[in-house]
């Protein structure tokens, strides 16, 4: 038995955009719990390999650069996020599409996919893990005992995107933004290993028309329905 099947996992999945991340770690501050963005490991793995001059078709090597990189979330002196590569802050640098692409590339393959699995599954700590990314409740964590599959639509999840991208100082049309998160979601949607779909138990919300508080509140009482937290 592993430390996942122990420790209490929210699973929170759903295409780009449908606000995984907002929602995760405000209900994770909530509770007090970890939190796991899954999504950044695929983007470290990118541009690690693209750091170490990898062929972008080496499925090995980035399988390799997937077990071997050294990551490390925490938070700056302000309290912002911070995401550590090899010891060199690339908060921003993962956030670009660019690398959101590039991680949508190297998830497809099943190689990085399983060496991913352990770094993955080690985030499961007491007293609990919510858990973000496209495969938590039907792949990495498929007991969580809370599984929840947001979304929104494409419409919506593009004008959210393309605000988080502005707010960060980047520059970019929202047309071309609608295109590239449709083709992430359908790369997501079909690939072989590990697609986005929702898990057959999870709750689905519809996130289009509700506000952070209002999604935050919903996935808190599903928790407390569960006697996951008060
Ligand atoms: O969530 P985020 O946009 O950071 O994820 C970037 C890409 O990483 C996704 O488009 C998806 O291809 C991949 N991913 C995945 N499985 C996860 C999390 C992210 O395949 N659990």
């Amino acid at each position: 038995m592993s430390a996942s099947d122990i420790v209490p996992v929210v699973a929170i999945d759903g295409p780009s955009g449908s606000g995984k991340g907002t929602i995760s770690r405000a209900v994770a501050r909530r509770v007090g719990w970890h939190l796991l963005d899954s999504g950044a490991l695929y983007r470290l793995v990118a541009l690690a390999g693209q750091r170490r001059g990898l062929d972008p078709d080496d499925r090995a090597g980035h399988a390799q650069v997937a077990q071997k990189m050294a990551v490390a979330f925490g938070s700056a002196a302000d309290g912002s996020e911070q995401v550590l590569l090899e010891g060199e802050d690339v908060t921003l640098g993962i956030r670009s599409e660019a690398a959101g692409n590039g991680a949508s590339r190297v998830a497809a393959w099943a190689e990085v996919r399983g060496a991913l699995m352990h770094r993955q599954q080690a985030f499961a700590q007491p007293p609990g893990l919510v858990a973000d990314g496209r495969d938590m409740g039907t792949v990495v964590f498929p007991r969580a005992p809370l599984k929840i599959f947001l979304t929104a639509s494409a419409q919506e999840r593009a004008l959210r995107r393309h605000k988080q991208l502005k707010d960060k100082g980047s520059d970019v049309s929202l047309p071309a933004l609608s295109r590239e998160i449709a083709e992430r979601d359908a790369r997501d949607q079909t690939r072989q290993v590990a697609p986005l779909r929702p898990a057959p138990d999870a709750c689905v919300i519809d996130s289009t028309d509700l506000s952070v508080e209002a999604v935050v509140g919903r996935v808190l009482e599903l928790g407390a329905a569960r006697g996951l937290w008060r």
